[in-house]
């Protein structure tokens, strides 16, 4: 069974214009695959559309361990394994960190969790991203800095256990410091759990402890190119438009 695929996804605006123009791709077992583009290609719409953000899809399929997922909430999704971390996190008042992950947990296990359980767990893991566990007793990302809120995600990410795991971005507003500590715990969580990535990233560095098996280059909403860690290389080294441009020379597209 394959374990995850997305084909001839097409996402427009509710204007009507075509964001995605039949986007295909595949995701192994235990894969780290890095999704790359310039601004307004279209990599947060892949992502919020594999999550459940698909109000304007058109047409298209997106499987999940041999399930069709477009159809299902976005409960179903995280409950099936599928964790994603937005680009831009929301501010939800009213509802603390931790009761967040106790409320996904005890929809995912389908009975009651002992509110200690989840503290522990978040306070093991508070402890490998170097945040305050009181963090968790605060209204969820309420008032938090960017790169507060980004902990925050990859401290739900660990406690939810997910299958597949889908960062936009996850490196944006974070230091130095702590893009290397979350690279890091990316890549034992993998080790540990056999989980999938799917990477959207500007920046090297949050890779630095991954092994990307695969790039995935994205323009103007479609796949333009696959490749692997020489692509990235060269397009950090080089720029996007060198890339097209030396590709577009060579008559390779
Ligand atoms: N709700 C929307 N209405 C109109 N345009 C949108 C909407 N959402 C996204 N877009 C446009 O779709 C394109 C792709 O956006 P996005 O997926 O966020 O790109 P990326 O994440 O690659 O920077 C952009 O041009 C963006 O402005
Ligand atoms: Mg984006």
């Amino acid at each position: 069974m394959k374990f995850f695929g997305v084909k001839n996804l097409r996402v427009s605006t509710k204007e009507g214009k075509e964001i995605l123009s039949g986007v295909d791709f595949e995701i192994n077992k235990s894969e780290t695959v890095v999704l790359i583009g310039p601004n307004g290609a279209g990599k947060s719409t892949v992502a919020g559309a594999i999550m459940g953000d698909g109000r304007f899809i058109t047409s298209g399929s997106v499987k999940f361990l041999g399930e069709e997922i477009l159809s299902l909430p976005v409960s179903e999704r995280a409950k099936k394994g599928i964790f994603m971390s937005f680009q831009n996190p929301v501010e939800v008042p009213g509802i603390t960190t931790t009761e967040m992950i106790r409320s996904v947990l005890e929809d995912k296990r389908g009975g009651f969790v002992l509110l200690d359980e989840v503290r522990e767990g978040i306070s093991e893991n508070a402890k490998k991203l170097g945040t305050n566990i009181w963090f968790s007793e605060r209204e969820l990302n309420v008032g938090f800095s960017g790169g507060e809120k980004k902990k925050n995600e990859i401290l739900q990410m660990l406690a939810l256990s997910p299958k597949l795991v889908i960062l936009d971005e996850i490196d944006s507003g974070l230091d130095v410091d702590a893009s290397t500590r979350i690279s890091k715990i990316l890549r034992d969580y993998q080790k540990e759990s056999g989980c999938s990535y799917l990477i959207i990233t500007h920046n090297m560095r949050v890779l630095r402890h991954l092994e990307p098996t695969r790039a995935i280059l994205m323009k103007e909403g479609s796949v333009y190119a696959v490749g692997d860690q020489k692509m990235l290389k060269t397009v950090e080294k080089n720029g996007f438009k060198a890339f097209f441009e030396q590709i577009s020379e060579k008559g390779v597209k």
